[in-house]
């Protein structure tokens, strides 16, 4: 890997090794409810809970120049301005690094001698970010020069931040006292939460009001008082607080000077909002200033932080011959399968924080990756999911992450959403143990008295199905399933409404799903399995059985399609994902789902599929979602056909939905392909970093397609479920790690000559250290639970 970074795997760190990134390379802190984003730069953001209605700093999505706003630190030495991160100034700098870690960003630029090197990270348990500056003298003179802080308050509500300046313009309020700079805005009224600012040193001056830092027409790269060496000393009425504090320096040769910043977010109670009238309480945020304010404080916080991811990680580990396979499964993936935990679809650097909640099916699927790391948060978020849906099954497709309701803009009618719920809950008892989960009682729509075990709950979910099928005995498909965009109910000819929400044509529809079909018969079949263990009526379990079969009966009859499986029936029962199609002929979802569920695999259909799939939807980068693409909007299909050729849902990688392949392949035994189509999505794989464009330490949701002007260029990084999905493949399928509810399932399926591989799994009250030796696929060995520590050689 040349270009722009690369892996230090000892470190678990990505090193950037030139700020001007393709895209913004961003990482995540914090680890409980107070998260951030920051870029190779230290742009970016943080908020605590909820990035819409508690944002605390301000940022400009797509502006210009991008990624502007962040935490930024200048330097002001003689007549240069520089930057550690060399944003915004853009002054070259001698040399710059930045480590992108656990939970945590090191940035260090070095200019005529000095060296500025600041650590960015998230306590644990706490609401702050703490910034550990180091300066130091590189050379041989004295040095004299001057540090500015800089941070722009967000106005808390991120969306009104941006549209409701009549009021917003007039509302900023701050708080000067001691060495910290307090942003309270609207804490007049309603709020009960502050932020605040803080350093542990005495300051030489100090900004909140913007305009007076900035001056009204510079930019960040030029504020007229780090130009000048002066602070205006002044107090935001209105307009836009920020905080900036500034310190004159005098450093000797090989001298260094070390501060901590901590930018903090403190809630009081009512009752102790004020000290004195329309005077914060400032306790809180004097104890997180104690808690850290000091170099040594902050290094234990950090230190405690390492020690928290190390056992997060620490619960699967793997030593193959393969060295990207272990930086993703030991590092990256899990990692990043932590941060759709916290984020699901809400922020990122494509994802302004407004817009989206938690997805119904996001955070389902999402479990899968991070169940093994956090089993107690898991079974809350499956709890919390479940009060989301409605009585007859049907759920909120979105909800808010603050109030944990459903999101009414987007409402429901997604038929997929429902049978995730079954997906979410078994992987975790397959991971836990803890069928005692089945039994919590859980409202509907969040309304108290409508309580129905999570058992109910699963029963509805899998009957919304049965309820709702077609005339080939299909599901009926609703708004959409799985792929947002194949909206055939929609018929959409105005530009002003949203495929998402608009209103559907119900009435005559035919619209069918072989997705929703394929992931009911492997669901149902996992649904049975889990009411046997339960000793549920016979009864019960033979009418999921006997659903299951008359699925699996309908899409043989109805879903093949001669060399692959269909994708769907239209509104008017016409084929959609046919060889009678001129475009989108073939669709990769139904492949996935039908070959994960083996329908008709004794006949050869799967392998079949398979095959198609390879060489119809297969690139150098991966499998794009159909093909040919489709070339013009077509209203009966809906947004897949607004999208250009190559990307997005219209035929571009779509990441998150390969691993369903490369199950698929598994399950057919075929490692060579599984294992080849693995590669070709993994980031640790990626050779051509600027083609990329975003973080190649992650997956992107999309990667453009091999109809896309550039093929290979990733988008949408971060929030995807590409991140579970692949977890959940190479972990369980290709090295073939299983939970089950008694034990694990040892079964992997690696190409020949991958020879011996070691794994380290922690599961529930036990610990597995593997050795394995695989030589063909196809064959398995069953490890029933047993605390302890176990050490086992499998010969497989
Ligand atoms: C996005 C959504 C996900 C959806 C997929 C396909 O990734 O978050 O819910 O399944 O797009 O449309
Ligand atoms: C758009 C995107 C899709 C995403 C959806 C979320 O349709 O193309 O990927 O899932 O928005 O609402």
């Amino acid at each position: 890997m040349d270009n722009y970074g690369y892996f230090d795997d000892g470190a678990r760190e990505f090193v950037i090794t030139r700020p001007d990134t393709p895209w913004p390379w961003i990482n995540y802190l914090g680890t409980d409810d107070f998260f951030s984003l920051i870029s190779g730069t230290a742009g970016g953001y943080c908020f605590c809970r909820d990035a819409r209605f508690r944002r605390i700093l301000r940022y400009r999505y797509n502006g210009v120049p991008m990624d502007a706003g962040g935490r930024y630190f200048y330097i002001k030495d003689g007549g240069t301005v520089w930057n550690p991160g060399w944003k915004p100034c853009r002054t070259p700098l001698d040399s710059y690094e930045c480590r992108h870690g656990m939970g945590y960003t090191r940035i260090t630029g070095e200019k005529g001698d000095l060296r500025c090197s600041v650590l960015f990270f998230v306590p644990p348990g706490e609401r702050c970010e703490i910034h550990r500056v180091t300066l130091s003298n590189t050379g041989k003179n004295q040095k004299r020069f001057q540090l500015y802080s800089f941070v722009e308050w967000c106005l808390w509500n991120a969306q009104t931040d941006l549209e409701n300046f009549q009021r917003n313009l007039s509302t900023g309020e701050v708080e000067i006292e001691g060495n910290i700079l307090y942003h309270k805005t609207e804490y007049r009224e309603r709020r009960n939460h502050y932020a605040f600012y803080g350093v542990n040193r005495k300051f030489d001056g100090f900004d909140t009001d913007r305009d007076t830092f900035l001056g009204p027409y510079n930019g960040f790269d030029a504020p007229e008082q780090v130009l000048a060496g002066t602070s205006g000393n002044s107090t935001a009425h209105g307009w836009s607080p920020v905080a900036s504090h500034r310190f004159d320096f005098e450093l000797g040769p090989g001298e260094t000077e070390e501060l901590v910043f901590v930018l903090g977010y403190v809630e009081n109670p009512p009752e102790r909002k004020f000290s004195a009238p329309g005077v914060i309480c400032k306790t809180g945020a004097l104890r997180l200033m104690d808690l850290f304010g000091t170099a040594g404080k902050a290094d234990d916080a950090f230190g405690r932080l390492r020690a928290y991811w190390a056992g997060i990680l620490g619960r699967f580990q793997v030593r193959s011959g393969e060295p990207r396979l272990d930086r993703m499964v030991n590092i990256w993936n899990q990692y990043q399968c932590m941060v759709t935990f916290n984020m699901s679809r809400s922020a990122s650097y494509f994802e302004s924080g407004i817009g989206r909640g938690m997805g119904f099916r996001d955070s389902n699927q999402d479990l899968a990756g991070f169940v093994h790391q956090i089993p107690e948060r898991a079974r809350q978020r499956i709890l919390d999911i479940a009060a989301t849906q409605f009585p007859d099954g049907s759920c909120y497709h979105q909800y808010q992450p603050l109030t944990r309701r459903g999101n009414h803009d987007i409402g429901s009618g997604f038929n997929d959403d429902p049978l995730w719920l079954l997906f979410g809950t078994i992987a975790y008892i397959r991971e836990t143990g803890d069928f005692g989960i089945l039994e919590v009682p859980v409202p509907f729509d969040n309304r108290p008295g409508t309580e129905k075990s999570l058992l109910e709950h699963l029963q509805v979910s899998f009957d919304h199905v049965t309820r709702n099928l077609g005339p080939h005995g299909l599901p009926l498909i609703g708004r959409a399933d799985w792929n947002d965009c194949l909206n055939l109910n929609c018929f959409s000819d105005n530009p002003d409404e949203s495929f998402q929400t608009t209103e559907n044509r119900t009435e005559g529809s035919r619209a069918e799903s072989l997705m929703i079909a394929g992931l009911f018969v492997v669901e149902g079949k996992d649904f049975a399995e889990l009411l046997e263990r339960i000793k549920a009526p016979e009864e019960r379990i033979g009418e999921v059985r006997e659903a299951v079969r008359k699925m699996e009966t309908a899409i043989r009859e109805y879903g093949w399609d001669g060399e692959w499986f269909l994708r769907a029936y239209d509104f008017n029962g016409g084929k959609v994902g046919s060889r009678e199609n001129a475009e989108g002929k073939i669709f990769i979802e139904s492949q996935g789902w039908c070959t994960m569920a083996r329908i008709g695999a004794e006949e050869g259909l799967c392998d079949k599929a398979l095959d198609a799939a390879e060489r119809l939807l297969g690139c150098e980068y991966g499998l794009v979602l159909n093909n040919p693409a489709f070339s013009s909007y077509r209203i009966e299909y809906g947004e897949i056909s607004s999208y250009p050729e190559g990307y997005k849902e219209n035929a571009g990688i779509f990441c998150h939905n390969n691993p369903w392949i490369i199950i698929g392949e598994v399950l057919a035994s075929r490692a060579d392909d599984a294992w080849d189509h693995y590669c070709r999505i993994s980031p640790a794989f990626i050779r051509d970093q600027r083609l990329h464009k975003v973080e190649p330490y992650v997956y992107c949701q999309m990667v453009a397609g091999k109809d896309a002007p550039k093929p290979g260029e990733g988008k949408n990084s971060w929030l995807t479920g590409t991140a579970a999905w692949n977890w959940h493949a190479v972990t369980e399928y290709l090295l073939g790690i299983k939970p089950r509810y008694d034990g694990l399932l040892i079964e992997p399926c690696l190409p020949e000559g991958f020879g011996t591989y070691r794994v380290h799994r922690v599961f529930r009250d036990a610990e597995y250290d593997l050795t394995i030796h695989s030589s063909a696929p196809g064959k398995s060995r069953f490890i029933p639970y047993e605390p302890g520590k176990h050490s086992l050689e499998l010969f497989l």
